[in-house]
């Protein structure tokens, strides 16, 4: 079973009667995860408006070729660059013979050229025209390009008062068969729950002790594991990034907080991540008012914080567990002693001790380890870095975890 999770999908809707179901595809195609943009040809909006279907898709509906503000928006080399499936329902029968002419008179049938995107067909007609040696020519030749999918048509009364073949099949089968077109991704409905950025524990009400992290690692990993299929939920310190498509956002103060909202999401979680640096102590008390400046010295009392990763390895329902280890010297030791006594499936020893990695940059260098193994990775982007590591967890995850 392929996936349409964060898919960029690309509706193409022509004149016919069943232009209408086009809006019922358009919230099929979302639920299944999709981002979805609408073309319309002039025919369709006789049928139903470009308004309805801006509303459901959550975008403007693009429908001339040659108009100058929509090109200055998203021209139509960049729906076709953007797109990951052009989708036609309804494709009908003049439709058809445009595409397979290779005509470019309209948008819809310019973009459906200049995308290198895969097509799926929904074609729909009377039966009748269904039946024409010309359609028939027409859908043979569009069969025989690489990349071109069929869906239905369906058999059954038609709005004409006609029965045959010709009706549009249902928006459920088509939103099926535009996902069957892509790999189920190796976390496909997995329930992922991700810690980031650093917590802050309070002083007073102006002041907090916290740290350096950015979010960005556990940001890009919550990413990547969306882009797998995943269903995300990342609790967040707080940061100034913004939340990837398709990501549940949960965000959080100190590290009580963090461990609160963690726990909450527990019985709905295969596979946690701690990925947030998470304050070890708190000051023993917050003071109500501003801390005033006094003696030449001062001294700050501090509490431990809860262990967030290891409450959730040592709790039931018990997820899939990986942590990090952020360390200055002997990495891998430290990483191994924190997977054992934290009780992890794996861990992900982070060398924080340059400024170029870990805390704070934009690449990280780690390695993953595990009770039987490591494997090391070479430094890189932390967006790259959170694909590999997305893989590797996806690999060691057992089958128990995955719905
Ligand atoms: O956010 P960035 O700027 O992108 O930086 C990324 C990062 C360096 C913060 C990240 O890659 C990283 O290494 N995160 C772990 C930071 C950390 O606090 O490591 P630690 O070795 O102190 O903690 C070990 C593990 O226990 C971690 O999974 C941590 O999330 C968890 N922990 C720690 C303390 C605590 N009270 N609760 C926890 O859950």
């Amino acid at each position: 079973m392929g996936n349409l999770f964060n898919r960029k999908v690309l509706l193409g809707v022509s004149g016919g009667i069943a232009a209408y179901k086009s809006a019922e595809l358009v919230r099929q195609l979302q639920d299944a995860g999709a981002q979805v943009r609408v073309i319309m040809t002039r025919g369709a909006q006789e049928f139903i408006t470009p308004l309805t279907l801006q509303a459901l898709s959550g975008n403007p509906v693009h429908s001339a070729l040659l108009d100058e503000e929509a090109e200055m928006g998203m021209g139509h080399i960049e729906l076709a660059r953007w797109a990951d499936l052009l989708v036609i329902a309804p494709a009908t029968a003049d439709l058809l013979s445009r595409l397979a002419a290779g005509r470019a008179d309209d948008l819809l049938t310019t973009v459906a050229l200049a995308t290198p995107a895969p097509l799926l067909i929904a074609p729909a007609m009377n039966q009748q025209m269904w039946r024409a040696d010309a359609t028939a020519q027409n859908l043979a030749t569009l069969s025989a390009r690489p990349g071109v999918t069929l869906c239905g048509p369906a058999e059954g009364v038609q709005a004409c008062g006609d029965v045959g073949l010709g009706r549009m099949e249902e928006p459920a089968t088509i939103a099926r068969a535009a996902a069957e077109l892509f790999e189920s991704g190796a976390l496909a409905g997995v329930r992922v729950v991700i810690t980031a950025g650093p917590t802050r524990e309070a002083l007073d009400p102006v002041r907090y002790i916290s740290n350096h992290s950015s979010g960005k690692m556990g940001f890009a990993l919550a990413r990547a594991a969306a882009d797998a299929g995943a269903a995300v939920t990342l609790v967040s310190g707080p940061v100034n990034l913004d939340t990837p498509a398709g990501v549940n956002r949960v965000d959080v103060v100190s590290a009580q907080n963090m461990l609160d909202a963690c726990l909450e999401l527990r019985d709905s979680c295969d596979l946690f991540i701690a990925c947030a640096a998470v304050a070890d102590y708190r000051p023993a008390e917050v003071q109500a008012d501003k801390i005033k400046k006094g003696a030449e010295h001062s001294s700050l009392a501090l509490v431990r914080n809860p262990d967030i990763v290891a409450t959730i390895a040592a709790g039931e329902p018990r997820p899939f567990v990986v942590g990090f280890a952020a360390e200055t010297q002997d990495v891998l030791a430290y990483a191994r002693d924190k997977l054992a006594r934290k009780n992890l499936d794996l861990i992900i020893a982070n060398d924080v001790s340059s400024a170029e990695t870990g805390f704070n940059s934009d690449d990280n260098e780690v390695a993953l380890l595990w009770p039987g193994g490591e494997q090391l990775l070479a430094r890189a982007a932390k967006s790259v870095l959170a694909h590999q590591l997305i893989a590797y967890i996806a690999e060691h995850l057992p089958a128990t975890k995955r719905n």
